[in-house]
């Protein structure tokens, strides 16, 4: 009898520690996970952060933010599109990544039936100058300033616009707004990484009057964003701003 309660307190306690040890080591791996688990967040926040970086990094050319005279953008290059007949042939290039952009955009209006044209695209500062003075000159200062950027405050000069119209409508006037090829730039432009810079109601903002013709590369996600919630670009790096 006593032989066999030895025997069972020697299986209990071998039992016992065997469950104690298999506890720690589940509990060891539990740990494990959750470290590898924090260390993948930690990495997943700093290239959450590198693309915040990355999307701030937007050029803003406006009024007040200018670009000095002799800046020019690299890598710039014809797009593959179809332009007005009476588009200068020394301002169709475009920056490589927008021009990019602008042939995916052209292709998609495209297959949706609409004829995309562009018109004016990278000008240099001299260019600009020149069609400012020409505007000045017809026009007086004062209407000049609602369309034509002075010198070093166009986004013509960053090679990121392009002026386009479409078969529909040739004409570069805000006539353009009443067309179905402005409707669709409208509602897809953002999906191709451009907005309308200077829309509709937002002149108190963007300084220019509404220019349907004139589209902007910013890149995904931050087009699609302000094409979305109908803003302007200054108001988008604003809320950017904000929240960090
Ligand atoms: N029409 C725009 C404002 C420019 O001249 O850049
Ligand atoms: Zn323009």
């Amino acid at each position: 009898m006593k032989k066999f309660l030895v025997t069972i307190i020697i299986i209990t306690a071998i039992f016992s520690s065997l469950f104690i040890y298999t506890n720690n080591q589940s509990k060891k791996i539990a740990i494990n996970q959750n470290k590898n688990k924090i260390s993948t967040n930690k990495k997943q926040k700093k290239e959450t952060s590198k693309t915040e970086i990355k999307q701030q990094n937007i050029l803003l050319v406006n009024k007040q933010s200018k670009l000095s005279g002799n800046y020019t953008p690299q890598n710039l290059r014809v797009p593959n599109v179809k332009f007005m007949n009476s588009s200068d042939p020394n301002v169709r290039q475009m920056e490589n990544e927008a021009a990019t952009a602008l042939e995916n955009m052209f292709a998609g209006a495209s297959k949706d039936g609409f004829t995309l044209l562009a018109v004016s695209g990278y000008r240099p500062y001299e260019y600009q100058k020149k069609l400012y003075d020409e505007k000045v000159e017809k026009d007086g200062k004062a209407e000049a300033d609602k369309y034509v950027a002075e010198p070093g405050t166009s986004e013509h000069q960053t090679g990121l616009a392009m002026d386009l119209l479409s078969t529909e409508y040739t004409s570069l006037d805000d006539g353009f707004m009443n067309t179905n090829s402005y409707k669709w730039l409208l509602e897809n432009c953002g999906k191709y990484g451009f907005i309308i810079r200077y829309p509709k109601d937002k002149e108190n903002i963007t300084k220019y009057n509404f220019e349907p013709w004139h589209i902007r590369y910013v890149g995904l996600p931050a087009s699609q964003e302000i094409m979305n919630k109908s803003i302007t670009l200054e108001e988008y790096l604003a809320e950017q701003n904000a929240s960090k």
